[in-house]
């Protein structure tokens, strides 16, 4: 008899009703618990710092420190953007670069990047070059100038010096390839244009040079034009970062891309790729927080870089 109202019981606990609730409760436990997950890794701020050595470094310049903001996308993140700022205060770097993407195209915010800009424009110069996002919005014109005003140093195809007693490096921006669709609408054609601009740019230049370029799949054309260290983004790490596989995609290099994030040596020249700050088309990124990378360059004969 007691037999019997325990099967009963059991038997009327787990119907199939209530099997699917208990499935669905745990279905639903699961992903509140990876949205959590993501929510708090997107809004977390990894700081990556690097230094690099190289014997053409002028002497004056030991020691002096890049920090670069790359692929910001007008980030609604409050709290990444305070914590870069927060990074930046107590550094204290030499100099801010910009490379690509700082407003996006699909949610464009002109007053949260040019807000932003407010806040860090104060710190170090801010030397900016625009990514394929800018190239996209029609608006960048009037936000270009409002940067501008604030203070930014545009370098939409441009050189600019940095000199410290009787030496300086060179600071060269180019434009995303995307600026030259309205005049070559053959994909190709717009790299031979960038390839171009660099090369006339970098004529003169006998200096160490710190090229800014939204694009890190160019890093040979980089290394083959005399640049001695490039710093990129639009990669967004992949967006998706697996063990041992790495970045999953980026627009431009497709699946597996071969440059997400990190330091890159192509033909004895340098290259760092920043993960980034935002997130476009595609609204978040797993296993893969928002990147701030600082820079220090160091004079040190016959010296390798490293990452600390
Ligand atoms: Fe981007």
């Amino acid at each position: 008899m007691l037999k019997d109202c325990f099967t009963l019981r059991i038997t009327r606990d787990l119907s199939p009703n209530n099997m699917e609730l208990i499935i669905a409760v745990i279905i639903l436990l699961i992903l509140a618990v990876l949205l959590f997950v993501i929510y708090r890794s997107n809004n977390r701020l990894d700081i990556t710092k690097y230094a690099v050595a190289d014997k053409n470094i002028p002497k004056p310049f030991d020691g002096f420190l890049i920090a670069q903001i790359s692929d910001f996308h007008n980030t609604r993140s409050k709290a990444v953007r305070d914590k870069i700022i927060s990074a930046l205060l107590e550094s204290k770097p030499d100099i801010i670069v910009v490379t690509g993407d700082f407003i996006d195209y699909y949610r464009t915010d002109t007053e949260i990047s040019l807000e932003f800009l407010r806040r860090v424009i104060p710190v170090a110069p801010v030397y900016y070059v625009p990514g394929n996002h800018e190239a996209r919005i029609e608006k960048y014109p009037q936000f270009c100038a409002s940067a501008e005003r604030l203070g930014a140093k545009m370098l939409d195809d441009r050189l600019v010096s940095i000199v410290r007693g009787d030496s300086k490096i060179d600071i060269v921006g180019v434009r995303d390839p995307y600026f030259y669709k309205e005049c070559e609408p053959v994909p190709e054609r717009r790299i031979d244009i960038l390839s171009e601009k660099l090369k006339s740019l970098l004529q003169a230049g006998e200096s160490y040079i710190v090229l800014l370029s939204h694009r890190p799949e160019l890093a040979e054309l980089y290394a083959d034009s005399g640049v001695d260290l490039a710093l990129c983004g639009h990669a967004h790490g992949g967006q998706f970062r697996l063990p041992f596989v790495g970045g999953v995609f980026s627009p431009s290099q497709g699946l597996l891309p071969k440059y997400t994030c990190g330091l890159y040596e192509t033909n004895g020249k340098r290259m760092i790729v920043s993960r980034g700050i935002g997130n476009s088309s595609f609204p978040f990124r797993i296993n893969n927080s928002p990147e701030f990378v600082f820079i220090r360059l160091e004079n040190i004969e016959n010296a390798d870089s490293s990452e600390h």
